[in-house]
């Protein structure tokens, strides 16, 4: 399949499907090319600062206003956005990888809620999901009012058709489809599984990078999002929305994938994890993990992440008399992890990839007591190289509540905090 991208990050695109579909000069003119109407939509405040606003122009067949009235969809899925309503718990929690389904299952009912915070009322917070789907998406379109989408695939591409235009996703890239753009999901490998978050807050953007300077971590010219492209295609389809938290549908009479031209900021993007540029200790301890931030998705309070999506990529630990897994600690934050590729280098076992890990504001965790003893006596006068790995994390200011449904999943490992019982005492106070 011949896909198109631009390059870049939060930039004012400029894309068409066909020549000159783009009016020139003005955004609305009286008659647009081809027949096309022009239509706005607004991911920011229209008067959200200039480095923040997302806007996109759209020149289309049809506009989105022409479908049936919604009705609640029939069968709720397992997607919820009720945070406040879900228990919540101080014990580390563990997940084994989800199975894939055995029943014909598509991308939006393939997605299981395994917790969050905030919700879509109040613009802050997250849902954070897995999905597990093998089978495409044909007849209906899905979009989220609720909040943007971080999808993080574990297994299998997925080839996202939207608005906008078309990306293709493999295990360790990212795509994010921005709050209410409307897209249908593929899976060019028959069945697909992975991670989503779901977030209410402000649109995710680059983290700023302080007396880093100008490069490294995730670079900018690294995001792709693709060139306008469209299908004039009618037929009966359904159009489902998530909407404060519910999901319904309306008939449609013909594919809401008819953007022929656009230009704005307001666009899906992916981006290949493999490209970022690490950034670690070459002398001794190691910083925070927030050196790891790919995107960052701010609050009200300075320097204070609605979410951080962090990652934990292949790279070299060069420090020297330093205990070098990430070391154990307790945070104000509250990190959920998965794991898409290889080992994960703080557990020796039980994370795997497509499982899942939550540690909740002040709960304490970090290696298991294998790694722990492995580490305190590796030779750190020569670099470990950690190779074939990708890990992640999201890291949310407030607590992350799991559902119900996640506490009692089979895959939840009961016995997670055994890991650490295995810690000896050491404490000798006779002898430094
Ligand atoms: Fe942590």
């Amino acid at each position: 399949m011949d896909l198109h991208y631009q390059t870049g990050f939060g930039s004012s695109f400029a894309t068409e499907a066909l020549p000159g579909a783009l009016p020139q000069g003005r955004n609305s003119p009286t008659r647009c090319p081809y027949g096309l109407y022009a239509e706005q939509i607004s991911g920011t405040a229209f008067t959200a600062p200039r480095a923040e606003n997302r806007r996109s122009w759209l020149y289309r067949i049809q506009p989105a206003a022409r479908h049936e009235p919604f009705e609640p969809l029939a069968r709720p899925p397992r997607w919820t956005s009720d945070a406040a309503a879900y228990p919540a718990t101080p014990n580390q929690l563990r997940w084994s990888p989800a199975p894939m389904p055995d029943d014909p299952t598509d991308f939006v009912d393939g997605v299981v809620t395994l917790g969050g915070n905030g919700g879509p009322d109040e613009q802050s917070g997250v849902g954070i999901h897995l999905y597990a789907a093998n089978k495409s998406m044909a007849d209906r379109f899905f979009y989220d009012a609720d909040g943007e989408l971080l999808l993080v695939p574990q297994s299998g591409r997925l080839l996202l058709a939207t608005e906008l235009g078309r990306l293709e996703v493999a295990p360790q890239e990212i795509a994010v489809i921005p709050r209410g753009i409307r897209f249908r999901v593929e899976l060019p490998d028959g069945q697909a599984r992975g991670y989503l978050l779901e977030n209410f807050g402000a649109p995710l953007r680059l983290p700023e990078l302080g007396p880093i300077g100008s490069n490294c971590l995730a670079n900018a010219r690294d995001f792709q999002t693709p060139a306008a492209w469209y299908e004039d295609r009618a037929g009966d389809f359904m159009l489902v929305g998530k909407f404060a938290g519910d999901f319904w549908q309306a008939r449609i009479d013909h594919s809401p994938l008819d953007v022929v031209a656009w230009h704005g900021t307001h666009a899906p993007y992916k981006y290949d994890l493999r490209r970022f540029n690490v950034i670690g200790s070459i002398s001794f301890d190691h910083p925070d993990p927030s050196i790891f931030t790919v995107l960052t998705s701010p609050s009200d309070t300075p320097g204070t992440a609605n979410v951080d999506f962090a990652i934990f990529p292949p790279r070299v630990l060069a420090m020297e008399d330093t205990f070098r897994p990430p070391w154990f600690h307790r945070n104000v934050a509250s990190e959920f992890m998965g794991l898409i590729h290889g080992i994960y280098d703080a557990k020796a076992e039980g994370f795997l990839p497509g499982g899942a890990s939550l540690h909740n504001c002040m709960s304490g965790h970090g290696p298991d007591a294998d790694t722990f003893e492995k580490a305190s006596r590796a030779d750190t006068s020569q670099p470990h190289y950690i190779r074939d790995t990708m890990a992640f994390m999201f890291e949310t200011r407030r607590i992350i509540r799991p559902t119900a449904q996640a506490l009692a999943s089979p895959q939840r490992q009961a016995d997670y905090y055994t890991c650490w019982q295995g810690l000896r005492k050491h404490f000798t106070p006779d002898q430094a």
